[in-house]
């Protein structure tokens, strides 16, 4: 395949191709695979990368920087109460003197438009860690765990339910619709995605073979499906007041026995983590005090099934972030 991202961000999924998306995931399997027999090479031995992260992280912070230092390169954290960004330094700044240090610069925070901007002035490439509106490196992930448990990605049925407005909803629809899948968003009407995204999915599913399905209705929309795919009903950076109508809107959309049973009999479960299933949590704890419910978006029993394939979907954010890092850096020829 003739593709060459070297020097591109990585901001969403929008901006690429199937073939170039395509392309960053054969080479998350190549890389992997090369992790697992341990002859991997240092391919950016002695480059350096930024972390932005406005927001908190276990996954994706763990996977640039174990992936980083594999590729031979060093790393510097930077959380919002220890940098200046946005308070005393603007993004376009931050952007210029980050680029002056650093050879790549991952951001993750609140609008979409500010990794854009951080893009626009930084010359070296900025990979997005998730905004509000998308979260295209787990996306690679995703769609990496599900080609490998099922062999193919076109064709399959992936339904989405609970927020299907917010970064993974919207993702997920981007990534089935750029890579000829079949997209149900299972869940209320307010909980749609935004019509224009829809529109712009359906356009570019024209071109793919893939389909973008909105029901309100469970058992249409978990039926046949392939993948069966959720996310917290509360996202990070939204406030606490929220979780009441979150939790009565969207417990109809919770992934339980009867949702699986619904769908393919070999059929998956994932999520992006991190889930609450249980109540082994602060946060999960303090929702079962005040609203007398011990899971939320999916039941323990369907998280902790065979079914359940949402650690080997952790594991390969980490591959398919080194190879988005790799591929952007310029992969130097043999
Ligand atoms: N899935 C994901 O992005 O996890 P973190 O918030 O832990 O990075
Ligand atoms: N929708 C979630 C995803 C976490 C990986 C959030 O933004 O908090």
């Amino acid at each position: 395949m003739d593709v060459n991202l070297k020097g591109r961000d990585f901001l969403k999924l929008l901006d690429f191709t199937t073939e170039e998306i395509t392309y960053m995931l054969d080479l998350a399997a190549d890389l992997k695979e090369k992790k697992k027999k341990g002859t991997l090479t240092q391919w950016h031995k002695g480059k350096n990368v930024a972390l932005i992260f406005e927001k908190t992280s276990t996954r994706t912070r763990s996977a640039f920087e174990v992936a980083a230092h594999d590729l031979g390169m060093g790393t510097t954290y930077l959380d919002p109460s220890s940098s200046q960004i946005g308070k005393k330094e603007s993004i376009a700044d931050t952007a210029r003197v980050l680029a002056g240090m650093f050879e790549g610069i991952e951001y993750r925070g609140f609008e979409q438009d500010i990794v854009e901007e951080l893009a626009k002035y930084a010359p070296v490439p900025v990979w997005n860690g998730l905004t509000n509106e998308f979260h295209p490196t787990q996306m690679l992930a995703d769609m990496l765990t599900i080609r490998e448990r099922f062999g193919r990605l076109e064709g399959i049925r992936l339904t989405y339910m609970g927020d299907a407005r917010y970064n993974m909803g919207n993702s997920l629809m981007v990534a089935c619709a750029k890579l000829g899948m079949h997209f149900v968003a299972c869940t209320s009407k307010k909980y749609f995605p935004e019509s224009a995204l829809v529109e712009e999915c359906r356009r570019i599913a024209a071109q793919t073979g893939a389909s973008i399905t909105l029901t309100e209705d469970v058992a249409e929309g978990t039926k046949d499906a392939d993948v069966v795919y959720t996310d917290v009903w509360v996202s990070m950076g939204e406030p606490d007041e929220v979780w009441e109508e979150r939790i009565r809107e969207l417990s109809p959309y919770q992934v339980n026995k009867a949702a699986m049973a619904n769908a393919k009999e070999d059929a998956v479960f994932m999520h992006c983590l991190p889930a609450f299933h249980d109540v082994k949590t602060k946060v999960g704890k303090e929702i079962e005090g005040k609203f007398g419910i011990a899971e939320m978006e999916v039941t323990d029993e369907v998280f902790e099934s065979e079914a359940s394939i949402v650690f080997e979907e952790a594991e390969n954010r980490m591959h398919t972030i080194k190879a988005v890092m790799a591929a952007t850096l310029g992969i130097p020829q043999a």
